[in-house]
C-alpha cells in the first residue's frame, strides 16, 4: 500500500528523535510534522528534560503530554532545534512560516546548535518562492511593506483573520522566484516594520530528513 504524506511525516519524526541527546532541553518547531514528533518525544519524555516551543500551540501539546515547557531565557543554548519547513533546497535553504510562527520559530532556531528539519518529500524544490512567502509585520507598516515587496517583484496578501502569537500580522508574498534566498533574507529584513521574513537562509537547516516512499533520506550541509 503507498505511502500517505501522515505516513512520511511520521517517519521523519521518529527519525528525528535519533538526533535528541539525553538529558536536554530540545527546541521544538510548530506545524504537522512537529506535530508527530512532539507526539514521539513523548515516548521518550524520561529521558529529557523539557522543551522550548516556537508557538503557542506547540506548547500546548507538549503541555498535553506531560513534558515540561520552559522559556528560552530559562533554558539558554539549546542542542537541537526540530521542526518542519514549508520548501526546503538541497541547500538546506527554506521558507518557513505556513503556520504563521516563523518569528518565534526563528528565534528558536538561532539558540540552537543543530537544526534538524523534518519534511515529506513534497517540500523539496529546486527554487524557493512556489510557496507564498511569510512576513510578520507590525500592524502599521501593512501598507508601506505591500509597497516596498511590490517594488521587489512580489505580490503581497495579508492571511486575513490572523494574528501572530506576538500580536502582528502575516503578509504571504506569491510570485518570487527566490534566486538567492541569503540576499532576499537580509533585503526584507531591514524593512522598518518586518517583524521577520520565512526565508531560512543565512541559518539554513544543517540536517535534512527527507521522508519518501523509499525511506526516510539524510542530507547534511
Ligand atoms: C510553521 C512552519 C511549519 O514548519 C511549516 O508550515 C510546515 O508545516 P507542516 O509540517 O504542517 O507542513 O513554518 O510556521
Amino acid at each position: 500500500m503507498a505511502l500517505s504524506q501522515d505516513d512520511l511525516k511520521r517517519a521523519v519524526a521518529q527519525a528525528a528523535i535519533a538526533y535528541v541527546p539525553n538529558d536536554c532541553i530540545v527546541g521544538v518547531g510548530t506545524g504537522s510534522t512537529a506535530n508527530f514528533f512532539i507526539d514521539e518525544l513523548a515516548q521518550i519524555k524520561h529521558k529529557i528534560r523539557g522543551a522550548v516551543a516556537s508557538s503557542e500551540a506547540s506548547a500546548k501539546r507538549l503541555q498535553g503530554h506531560g513534558i515540561a515547557v520552559l522559556s528560552l531565557n530559562e533554558a539558554g543554548e539549546l542542542p537541537v532545534y526540530i521542526d518542519g519547513a514549508d520548501e526546503i533546497t538541497r541547500h538546506l535553504h527554506m521558507v518557513k512560516g505556513g503556520g504563521g510562527a516563523l518569528t518565534r520559530e526563528k528565534i528558536v532556531a538561532a539558540a540552537s546548535q543543530k537544526f534538524i528539519c523534518v519534511c515529506d518529500a513534497s517540500k523539496l524544490v529546486d527554487v524557493l518562492g512556489k510557496f507564498p512567502l511569510p512576513i510578520e509585520v507590525i500592524p502599521m507598516a501593512q501598507s508601506y511593506i505591500a509597497r516596498e515587496i511590490v517594488k521587489l517583484g512580489g505580490q503581497p496578501k495579508l492571511r486575513e483573520g490572523f494574528t501572530t502569537d506576538n500580536g502582528n500580522i502575516i503578509l504571504d508574498v506569491h510570485n518570487l522566484q527566490i534566486m538567492n534566498p541569503v540576499e532576499l533574507e537580509n533585503t526584507l529584513n531591514q524593512l522598518a516594520g518586518v517583524v521577520t521574513n520565512g526565508l531560512f537562509a543565512r541559518r539554513g537547516a544543517d540536517v535534512l530528513l527527507l521522508g519518501t516512499a523509499d525511506g526516510v533520506q539524510t542530507l547534511k550541509r
